[in-house]
C-alpha cells in the first residue's frame, strides 16, 4: 500500500495566522484557534503546521502540530504542553500573530461513502483523526476509539455528530472515570471482532499505535499511522526525523509522513 495523498512540501506556505482563542481543557492541555489564513490554504486530514512559538531567537526551531480542523477560516489545534514551545503557544493571546509553515506532510486517505473505518487515537493523537472524521463522505461509518488518561482530558466531539455519515465515539480512560476502563486498543479489538473495516487510522503513543497495527495486520486490514516523531526543519533537509522501515530504508517523517503505511514501519525497533 502506498503512502497516501503525498503532498509536495512546495505546496506549503509561510503563514502569519492570528490567535483567535486559547481554550483550556485540562492542566497543560488546550485548544488553540487560529485565523487569518489565505484562501489558498487547503489542508488535508493528517497534515500539520510547523509553528514558531515566539518571535525571539529561542527556541529557534518550529514545533509541528497537527491540524485538528480547518473550518470557516479557523484552524483548531489540540496541544499538550510538554516543554518550552508548547508552553509559549499556551501563553499566546487573542490577536497575537504567529509564524507558521504549512500545510506540511502526508494525509490520511479519504473515507469514502459506504466504507467502515476504525480510528484509534490516544491523547493529542486524536487531533489528525478528528480531521479525517470531519472529511468522511456521506454514507461512511467511523468507529472512533478515543483514549485518554482521565475524563477531564476529553474534549467534546459533539461537532462530529448530526452529519450525513455515522461517527461513533468510544471513549476509554486509564482510570475508568469515563467510558471503558482501560486502553482504547481494547475497545478497538472488540470492534474488530464485530465488524470488517476497510482500514484503520491511528495516531498517538508508539505502544498504542503498535498495538493498533498488530490488530490490523492479524486481520489483514490496511493501517495508516501518523508518526509524531521529533522534527527539525520539517522540509526534508536536516534528517532529524528519519525512521527505519522493515526493508532497512530510511524515511523522513516530515515529507514521507507523518501519515505512513503501517506495514512500512519497524514497530518493534523503537
Ligand atoms: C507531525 C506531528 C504532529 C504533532 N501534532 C501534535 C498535536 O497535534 N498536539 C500536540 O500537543 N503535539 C503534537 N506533536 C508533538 C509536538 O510537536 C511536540 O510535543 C512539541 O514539538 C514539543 O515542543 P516543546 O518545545 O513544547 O517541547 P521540548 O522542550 O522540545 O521537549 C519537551 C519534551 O518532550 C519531548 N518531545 C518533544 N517532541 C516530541 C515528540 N514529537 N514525541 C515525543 N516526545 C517529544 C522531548 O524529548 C522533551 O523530553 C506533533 C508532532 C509531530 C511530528
Ligand atoms: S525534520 Fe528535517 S528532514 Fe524531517
Amino acid at each position: 500500500m502506498a503512502v497516501h495523498q503525498r503532498t509536495r512540501q512546495s505546496e506549503a506556505q509561510l503563514l502569519q495566522p492570528k490567535v483567535r482563542k486559547v481554550v483550556d481543557l485540562a492542566r497543560r492541555l488546550y485548544l488553540l484557534e487560529l485565523e487569518g489564513f489565505p484562501e489558498t490554504f487547503r489542508p488535508k486530514p493528517g497534515q500539520f503546521l510547523h509553528l514558531r512559538p515566539t518571535k525571539e531567537d529561542y527556541p529557534l526551531l518550529r514545533r509541528p502540530i497537527s491540524l485538528q480542523s480547518y473550518r470557516d477560516g479557523v484552524a483548531t489545534l489540540l496541544i499538550r504542553e510538554v516543554g518550552i514551545g508548547t508552553e509559549l503557544l499556551h501563553r499566546a493571546r487573542p490577536g497575537d500573530c504567529l509564524d507558521a509553515l504549512g500545510p506540511l506532510g502526508t494525509a490520511y486517505s479519504p473515507v469514502r461513502s459506504g466504507e467502515s473505518v476504525l480510528m484509534v487515537g490516544g491523547g493529542v493523537g486524536v487531533a489528525p483523526l478528528v480531521a479525517a472524521a470531519l472529511e468522511a463522505e456521506p454514507g461512511a461509518l467511523v468507529d472512533f476509539c478515543y483514549g485518554v488518561a482521565t475524563a477531564g482530558e476529553i474534549q467534546s466531539l459533539d461537532f462530529l455528530s448530526g452529519r450525513e455519515n455515522e461517527i461513533r465515539i468510544h471513549v476509554s480512560t486509564d482510570d475508568g472515570s469515563s467510558g471503558h476502563h482501560g486502553f482504547c486498543t481494547e475497545v478497538a479489538e472488540r470492534l474488530l471482532e464485530e465488524r470488517r473495516y476497510a482500514k484503520i487510522f491511528t495516531c498517538g503513543p508508539w505502544v498504542m499505535m503498535r498495538k493498533a497495527f498488530r490488530l490490523g495486520s492479524e486481520r489483514k486490514v490496511p493501517v495508516e499511522a501518523s508518526l509524531e516523531v521529533q522534527m527539525g526543519c520539517g522540509l526534508g533537509a536536516c534528517l532529524g526525523c528519519v525512521y527505519e522501515t522493515p526493508d532497512g530504508d530510511f524515511i523522513r517523517s516530515c515529507i514521507d509522513g507523518p501519515v505512513v503505511d503501517g506495514y512500512g514501519v519497524s514497530w518493534e525497533n523503537h
